[in-house]
């Protein structure tokens, strides 16, 4: 079994909140293009919470991730220890961080805690280093 699976049905007491946020920061998602929301909120160890929607382009290979949004607005604010990330979606079942996000948040948080849930409402847990196993990272450059 892996981690992923075996924490799939877990739930600390702060995923309520950190999916609430999750959910309402996908409302402000800018998709003219895919019409797929996305909404992200990332917990930092001192508990502050960064939300973030993906907002596309016209040349779509500009378009920002959620998730990507949320880091980049928590590193702007000076926080870069996470622990947990929520995902939500406005498709029917909760979407994965893609390959980009995956890489870019191990930059800061290999061992981030993550939940995704979609429109149903269903809730799936894994953790970072599951999901983007080997990875490359800043301890290959020294
Ligand atoms: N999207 C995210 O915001 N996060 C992901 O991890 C996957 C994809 C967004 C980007 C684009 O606006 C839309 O979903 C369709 O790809």
């Amino acid at each position: 079994m892996t981690r992923a699976e075996g924490t799939a049905q877990r739930s600390d007491t702060g995923d309520d909140e950190l999916v609430r946020h999750a959910v309402d920061a996908r409302r402000n998602a800018y998709c003219p293009y895919s019409k797929i929301e996305v909404g992200a909120a990332l917990q930092s160890r001192d508990g502050r919470i960064f939300t973030g929607c993906n907002v596309e382009n016209a040349s779509f290979g500009m378009t920002w991730c959620a998730e990507r949004t949320a880091l980049v607005k928590a590193i702007s604010e000076g926080t870069k220890d996470f622990v947990t990330m929520a995902v939500a979606t406005s498709l029917p079942r909760a979407i994965m961080p893609c390959g980009a996000c995956r890489q870019v948040l191990h930059e800061f948080a290999p061992d981030l805690r993550i939940i995704v849930v979609g429109a149903d409402g269903a809730r799936y847990v894994t953790f970072l280093d599951d999901i983007l196993p080997e990875a490359f990272g800043p301890g290959d450059l020294s």
